[in-house]
């Protein structure tokens, strides 16, 4: 089977525009809340058998409450209670989905941040071929701008060619035991310095496929992804 995870654990610390999560403010003429958006770009990605939704704990009846408000089909999404970090949301959900329909070896999992309300149906669809092809695939677009590393925050440590460079996005898309296996055989110094999910993969050297991203495909972090995401809806990028 095919699930959907939509990440939403975190609370939108950078964004501090008011008390609510970044993935429940209002987003174009609509005012759907963010997550609203992202959940129906889900929805319509035939592919998919079920969708969970990772819930900041503090806000779970809030997520229920917008289900019902935007009529979504209760049994075709669920939604889970997040984990203290990123992955550990994904780990959440991957035990809801093993619990409520078994463990598999073949079960794919398509996860994606809330926060990016802009994701296609091709790149749902190209992440999950990719996953099933190879077991392991992140969406991704090649650096537009040279990419600088400093270890001290002060001085370049090196400037690498940019044509290798690319700028991870989501959906990350895996098969689920193995994302799970490979999981719980990292160190807990390992697993307290991941960000990201694909990064499980590359540190046991096992390949991870790239799936061409979107410049549109922005993660809304600050006010000022918030006011751009505001102008790709409203289709007013030039005003
Ligand atoms: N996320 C999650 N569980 C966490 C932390 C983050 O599911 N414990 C999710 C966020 O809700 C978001 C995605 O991961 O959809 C990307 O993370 P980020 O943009 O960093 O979100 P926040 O953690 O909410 O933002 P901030 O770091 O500014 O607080």
């Amino acid at each position: 089977m095919i699930f959907g995870a939509i990440v939403a654990g975190g609370v939108g610390n950078r964004m501090n525009l008011s008390g609510l999560p970044k993935q429940f403010l209002p987003l174009g003429k609509s005012q759907k809340p963010i997550i609203i958006h992202t959940l129906e770009k889900f929805l319509i990605c035939e592919k998919l058998d079920f969708i969970y939704l990772g819930i900041n704990k503090d806000w779970l009846g809030y997520a229920e409450e917008l289900l019902d408000k935007y009529d979504i089909d209760k049994k075709k999404v669920f939604i889970v209670p997040g984990g203290a970090d990123r992955n550990l949301t994904i780990l959440n959900i991957i035990e809801a989905i093993e619990k409520n329909h078994g463990e598999s070896k073949e079960h794919i999992i398509v996860t994606h941040d809330a926060v990016r309300p802009f994701v296609t149906l091709r790149m749902l669809n190209e992440n999950i071929e990719a996953a099933k092809e190879c077991g392991a695939c992140d969406t991704v677009t090649p650096a537009i701008d040279t990419i600088i590393e400093s270890k001290d925050g002060k001085f370049i440590s090196s400037v690498p060619q940019r044509s290798f460079m690319y700028q991870g996005q989501t959906p990350q898309t895996f098969n689920m035991s193995e994302l799970k296996r490979l999981y719980n055989d990292l160190t807990e110094e390992e697993k307290s310095i991941l960000t990201d999910a694909c990064k499980i993969f590359t540190f046991r050297n096992k390949p991870v496929k790239m799936v061409q991203g979107d410049a549109f495909n922005i993660k809304i972090t600050t006010v000022s992804d918030y006011k751009i995401a505001e102008a790709i809806i409203g289709g007013n990028l030039c005003d």
